[in-house]
């Protein structure tokens, strides 16, 4: 029995993957379970903070079908709004952004029919983070949910900017699929899917002693020192998602300047319950 809150909107776009077949089981059972056990978990903490906001630029339509369902269930920006707003530390407002506008028109609809505040920015995120950032009111806490199908959308820039606010912690889903297939092609210098992810990667291991099969994971280590120089502590627990054939094709990468959020998030991470709350 399907024990999914029904769609507002049942007509309205639902997210099915990159290919339209429905998405992996592991974006409702591992990818929205980590963030919405987080968001449960940090409750306490937010109750602290008058105004809570979750940024989520890549935001889709609100609601997925996982492949080989016949029902719909809500999508990341509705189920941490739900968790939020079920362990009494609700979101005050709600930033999501989708070069599909009518994606992010679906999904403030959704939400708004659970009682969240919501503004909704259409265009690229890397463009729309200026403003959702400057929406922010000052002195609150947010959580920024990146969540990109692959890296070439996955900007430094939208990162940089998000971490000038002064609260905010940081779940970024990052593919590692996309890396380990296409980091040798994008060698190239005629090439530049990557260059956005981590400015300046080509030129930095130019000379360097690599493997061609050690570059993935110099790449992403990279990554995370870079992020580190923004001030934030990478969590060593880095949720791996696996396609259920063996293949690694994401990681849930958290960051946070505040040895709180770090510490839930790792237990979260390491737990093998990923039962909703
Ligand atoms: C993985 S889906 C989002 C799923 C959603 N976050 C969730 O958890 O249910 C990625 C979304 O990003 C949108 N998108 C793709 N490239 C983008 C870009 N450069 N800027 C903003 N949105 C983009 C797509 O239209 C798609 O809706």
């Amino acid at each position: 029995m399907n024990k999914e809150p029904m769609d507002p909107y049942p007509e309205l776009p639902i997210e099915q993957g990159p290919h339209g077949r429905g998405v992996g089981r592991w974006v409702a059972e591992q990818k929205h379970a980590y963030l919405s056990n987080y968001i449960v978990g940090t409750r306490e903490a937010r109750k602290k903070f008058k105004q809570r906001v979750l940024i989520d630029p890549f935001c889709g339509p609100g609601r997925i079908r996982v492949e080989g369902e016949l029902f719909t269930r809500e999508g990341g920006s509705v189920t941490a709004y739900r968790a939020a707003a079920t362990s009494e530390a609700p979101f005050t407002q709600v930033l999501i952004g989708d070069v599909d506008s009518t994606r992010a028109q679906a999904n403030q609809l959704r939400l708004e029919a659970m009682g969240a505040q919501v503004q909704a920015y259409y265009g690229f995120a890397n463009d729309t983070v200026e403003e959702m950032a400057r929406s922010v009111p000052f002195g609150s806490l947010a959580l920024a949910y990146i969540d990109p199908y692959n890296l070439e959308h996955l900007s430094f820039s939208i990162i940089e900017r998000l971490a000038k606010l002064k609260y905010v912690d940081f779940a970024v889903h990052f593919s590692l699929m996309d890396l380990t297939r296409n980091i040798d092609m994008e060698l190239n210098p005629q090439r530049n899917r990557f260059d956005h992810a981590l400015p300046g990667w080509r030129e930095a291991v130019s000379g360097q002693p690599l493997s061609k099969a050690s570059l993935p994971g110099w790449f992403f280590r990279r990554w995370c020192q870079t992020i580190e120089k923004l001030g934030f502590t990478v969590n060593g627990h880095m949720p791996l998602i696996t396609d259920g054939k063996g293949r690694s094709i994401y990681r849930l990468v958290f960051f946070s300047r505040h040895p709180l959020a770090d510490r839930i998030w790792g237990d979260i991470a390491r737990s093998r319950n990923l039962n909703l709350f």
